[in-house]
């Protein structure tokens, strides 16, 4: 990380595709609120960058995040059952950010109480590699669909290693590693193997036991709390990790960040939700705590603190929420009465 003359770091913003512009727009102009760290390179990617580039992926935006190793990014659509290739798949494999961490921490009252629960989720191997074809049969080119998934030893035990040393800096205490050895032996074994391994290098300091996915599925419903840290598979841990936005609340309470050696990107949990896109009644908060992780990233944890509790006092204290948590505010009226809060907290 590099810091320039005005004292500001260097970050890229990419307001993405469908709500995306909307809620980056309410993080700027929170994190401006709290006096903001960031000097914004800003750059398109997904469909917004074919629309005016051609390239879902421009090399601008390449170039812009290998410059300043670190991102805020909007929501991305991608194409389902053809078109061109995920953006943000791309752009964790391009900066091997192999580490996918999606907190879930409750924030309003709920069905839920008091859930605390980290997912780090493997980023780049797995099923989205997308070692992917058809036979064809007869006439049918598309007769068949085979998918290759590809977990190698060093990855697995590189996320297992990141999600203990996770453990050991956030002060967690143990770790379930999912998976589904019984069925995808290799596939999934390899990682089970692999937490084993790493977790000896733990004992004492932080516990490691396991789970099968569809079982960890049902008990994330029955009993969350018995959970501190999932350690998960790609295909798995996209699952699961929007299972746990719906523990507290939905996904426009959910945040992650993408960590790899050579940049970290943070972003919300959901995607573009082109159903509400334009309407102005997105929920901002998800991308508003990729904000906050981001601080965190950089070290401020200070500022990081100061948002989190600006948005705590929005929902709760001034009850101004958007409609999928249950309110009537817009997404202007969420941004104007949290940096009122913002401001008070300054
Ligand atoms: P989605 O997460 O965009 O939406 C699912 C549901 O949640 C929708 O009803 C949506 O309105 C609602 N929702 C999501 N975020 C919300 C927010 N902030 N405020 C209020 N409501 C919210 O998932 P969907 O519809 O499956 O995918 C849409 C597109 O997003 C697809 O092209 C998909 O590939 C992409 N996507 C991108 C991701 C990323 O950029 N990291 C992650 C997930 C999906
Ligand atoms: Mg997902």
């Amino acid at each position: 990380m590099t810091t320039r003359s005005n004292g500001r770091i260097p970050a890229t913003l990419i307001p993405g595709d469908g709500i995306g512009p909307e809620i980056t727009q309410v993080t700027v102009d929170a994190l401006e609120a709290l006096g903001s760290p960031f000097q914004w390179d800003v750059q398109q990617a997904g469909v917004a960058a074919l629309d005016a580039t051609g390239d879902p992926l421009p090399q601008a935006t390449l170039d812009s995040l290998r410059r300043t190793r670190l991102g805020l990014k909007g929501p991305l659509t991608t194409p389902s059952a053809g078109g061109f290739r995920s953006v943000n798949v791309r752009l964790r494999e391009a900066f091997d950010m192999f580490a996918n961490v999606r907190p879930a921490k409750t924030l309003i009252p709920g069905r839920y109480e008091n859930i605390d629960i980290v997912l780090v989720r493997e980023n780049v191997e797995g099923f989205y590699v997308a070692h992917e074809h058809y036979i064809r049969v007869g006439d049918d080119p598309h007769a068949v669909a085979v998918s290759q998934g590809v977990n190698t030893r060093e990855g697995c035990l590189r996320i297992a290693r990141f999600a203990f040393e996770y453990a050991v800096t956030h002060g967690r205490k143990k770790i379930t590693v999912v998976h589904k050895a019984n069925i995808l032996k290799a596939l999934t074994g390899i990682f089970l193997q692999a937490a084993r391994e790493v977790a000896k290098e733990y004992e004492g300091r932080v516990a490691l036991d396991d789970r099968i996915v569809d079982a960890c599925a049902m008990q994330l419903v029955l009993n969350p709390w018995q959970f501190d840290m999932l350690l998960c598979t790609n295909l798995f841990g996209d699952i699961l990790s929007d299972q746990l936005a719906g523990l507290v609340g939905g996904l426009g309470l959910a945040p992650g960040s993408n960590i790899g050696k050579e940049a970290a990107l943070f972003e919300a949990v959901h995607g573009s939700a082109p159903d509400i896109a334009g309407r102005g009644i997105a929920n901002p908060v998800s991308q508003l705590l990729a904000a906050g992780l981001m601080l965190e990233h950089v070290g401020r944890t200070d500022l990081a603190n100061r948002l989190v509790e600006g948005i705590r006092r929005t929902l709760i204290d001034d009850n101004v929420r958007t409609a999928d948590i249950g309110g009537r505010a817009s997404t202007a009226e969420f941004s104007n009465a949290l940096i009122r809060r913002l401001s008070c907290l300054s």
